[in-house]
């Protein structure tokens, strides 16, 4: 099961990626918006990637205007790891080694062909695990406050 949200900036992108989803029979749960109304992107953050961290969903995907801002405020989410692509390369290499649990996708920056194909290859690659895990681990660490020097 995988998470979907975005702000008015990224509702149009959010729509497409369902298209693909739907096609794929990939499971999610669009936890909005639901228009091009404006609206605060934190609130869809935090509203998909609790479901990560609570287990109901294993990844999330969150589209704004440029990832950004809906990547910043996921990975204030406890348990998650978001990162805001815009290439192939970086869309893969952030499971590979980061194993990153949330896409972040910008609808301004990137159009709806090369955004499935993010999404495609984040869904279908395993984390590495080996060295990253630790990498993963310190990333972990300073989220609760521990020091690494
Ligand atoms: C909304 O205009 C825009 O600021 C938002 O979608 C996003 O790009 C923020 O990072």
């Amino acid at each position: 099961m995988i998470s979907i949200g975005s702000d008015h900036a990224g509702y149009p992108l959010k729509e497409e990626i369902k298209k693909y989803l739907d096609e794929n029979n990939i499971e999610y749960i669009d936890v909005g918006c639901y228009s091009t109304d404006s609206v605060d992107y934190a609130v869809s953050a935090q509203k998909a990637c609790d479901k990560v961290v609570s287990g109901e969903c294993e990844r999330a995907i969150l589209v704004c205007g440029t990832g950004i801002g809906i990547s910043m405020a996921a990975n204030k989410v406890k348990g998650i790891r978001a990162a805001a692509c815009s290439d192939y390369f970086g869309a893969k290499y952030t499971r590979l080694h980061n194993d990153a649990n949330c896409l972040c996708l910008g609808a301004r920056i990137t159009g709806a062909g090369s955004a499935i194909e993010l999404v495609d290859v984040f869904l279908h690659t395993e984390f590495e695990g080996g060295r990253h895990q630790r990498r993963i681990n310190q990333i972990m660490d300073i989220q609760d406050g521990k020091r690494l020097y």
